[in-house]
């Protein structure tokens, strides 16, 4: 074994001895959990080494384990608490909505309110359909594209991540095609092709040889590492999307209420056709799913306009528009869009994060590099500053650092998913005292890092 490997497995075996004597409760629910729960987790992104933090309660941007240690928390329920856990103004509205009844399973008024608001502050959202998750929404939206060109592929991003859905779910891991999973056969992907992000060739080529109904893409890659889309792709995409006949789905899952109140179409002035929301559509509640766009395409599910059920587009589900998810949701939107100053605010708070971020790299030859827009932030150990997914896996210098960062991190009470891949979706209400906690304590793993490693391995 060399130096360095010694070095490392050295830092890791402290860090993990650390972080074993505070989280014994964790410990013990884990080796529980490994019994009932498939890997002893509900989700296995959650899983982080030796055992995941069981968290009891979130408090504003904290969260709190079962041993009592607080973390300031940069995953934020996957991205979909933007004000922080539960605002007290959305549980009040939950609570109220609910006691009319969790599910009514009949129309209500909310989610037509909820319908109003939303299109009337995301762009080209005339009307919308509410689903229970993400991945639903993006199944239905690609099937609308489908239905509205009567075409059949579907174009999406490598590093792109829009859920479990069969016809997505490929090309957001190396080898960046295939199928992601067992279970999905490689038949099922016949129509949906693969193509590098932030590549306006590449996506030319593919709407000319095909008739492609819909280009899917993430105005700032998630998954992918929170890697920002060029605004010039955003641009040509458009175009291009536009010139070939083909809807251009804009994944706002992330980006939604995010980058601006009216996402990714206000913060870059780029217009998609079609807008899938999630997460925080829901306001931080379950059942967090939206697609819409221009009444043109949406009037495909009209039952009325269209009673013979094959001259239309499904969409569907029991849950769907039930009064919990649309009252947290349409509180939570209603409150930013009272307040938009929080965005400016929010935005540059993170664009300085980036930027210290950048100066720590660079005092120290570049171990590391800062992506992302608005407050999605992505932090890559590169040797250099990635513009893809595919050159965030391509250009890493070395393996397993992402996960002793995450250990590192985790141990000094800052909490992030994955420990693949650092990106951090900090709620709108994150202070600057908690980002500069989060720069001390990286610049510490940074300088730990470099000891164990005997060196600067990154610049050879
Ligand atoms: C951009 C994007 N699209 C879609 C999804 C899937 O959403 P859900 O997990 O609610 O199904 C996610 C989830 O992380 C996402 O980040």
């Amino acid at each position: 074994m060399d130096r360095s490997t010694q070095g490392l497995e050295a830092l890791r075996a402290r860090l993990e001895g650390e972080y074993t004597r505070k989280t014994p409760g964790s410990r013990a629910l884990f080796e529980r959990a490994r019994t009932v729960l498939p890997g002893g987790v509900t989700y296995h992104i959650r899983y982080l080494r030796p055992y995941p933090p069981f968290i009891e309660k979130a408090e504003g941007t904290r969260v709190i384990d079962v041993d009592g240690n607080v973390y300031d928390d940069y995953w934020m329920g996957h991205g979909a608490h933007i004000l922080g856990h539960t605002p007290d103004f959305v549980r009040e509205a939950v609570c109220e909505a609910s006691r009319l009844g969790s599910h009514l399973g009949y129309e209500n008024p909310l989610a037509v309110e909820y319908a109003e608001l939303l299109a009337r502050i995301v762009p080209n959202m005339e009307m919308v359909r509410f689903t229970s998750s993400g991945t639903e929404a993006n199944m239905y939206a690609v099937r609308l594209a489908r239905a509205y060109t009567r075409r059949r592929y579907v174009v999406k991003m490598e590093g792109g991540w829009h859920g479990g859905y069969d016809g997505l779910h490929t090309g957001v891991t190396p080898p960046w095609r295939g199928p992601e999973s067992l279970g999905l056969p490689e038949e099922y992907l016949k129509y949906t092709l693969v193509v590098p992000y932030n590549d306006a060739d590449s996506l030319e080529a593919a709407l000319k040889k095909h008739d492609v109904a819909a280009v899917v893409l993430e105005p700032v890659l998630g998954a992918g590492g929170c890697i920002e889309a060029e605004r010039e792709y955003l641009r040509e995409a458009r175009r291009l999307a536009s010139e070939y006949g083909a809807l251009l789905i804009f994944d706002e899952v992330i980006t939604g209420f995010r980058l601006a109140l009216g996402g990714a179409q206000e913060y870059y002035g780029v217009d998609a056709d079609i807008v899938v929301l999630g997460k925080a559509v829901a306001g931080g509640y379950p059942g967090a799913g939206a697609f819409g766009g221009r009444s043109e395409y949406m009037e495909m599910l009209d039952h009325i306009a269209r009673p013979n059920p094959r001259e239309r587009s499904f969409h569907g589900g029991t849950f769907s528009g039930n009064p919990v998810s649309i009252a947290a949701g349409k509180a939570l939107v209603e409150y930013l869009a009272a307040n938009r100053g929080i965005y400016e605010e929010a935005n540059s708070l993170w664009e300085w994060f980036r930027r210290r971020i950048d100066e720590s790299c660079e005092a120290r030859d570049r171990p590391c590099w800062a992506t992302g827009a608005g407050s999605m932030v992505g932090i890559h150990f590169t040797r250099s500053r990635p513009r893809s997914a595919r050159e965030a896996h391509e250009a890493r210098w070395g393996t397993g650092v992402e996960s002793l960062a995450n250990l590192y991190m985790r141990v000094r009470g800052i909490l992030y998913l994955t420990e693949h891949t650092m990106h951090l979706l900090p709620s709108l209400r994150h202070t600057k005292k908690q980002a500069s906690a989060f720069l001390e304590a990286f610049e510490a793993f940074l300088d730990d890092l470099e000891e164990a490693l005997g060196g600067r391995p990154w610049t050879t």
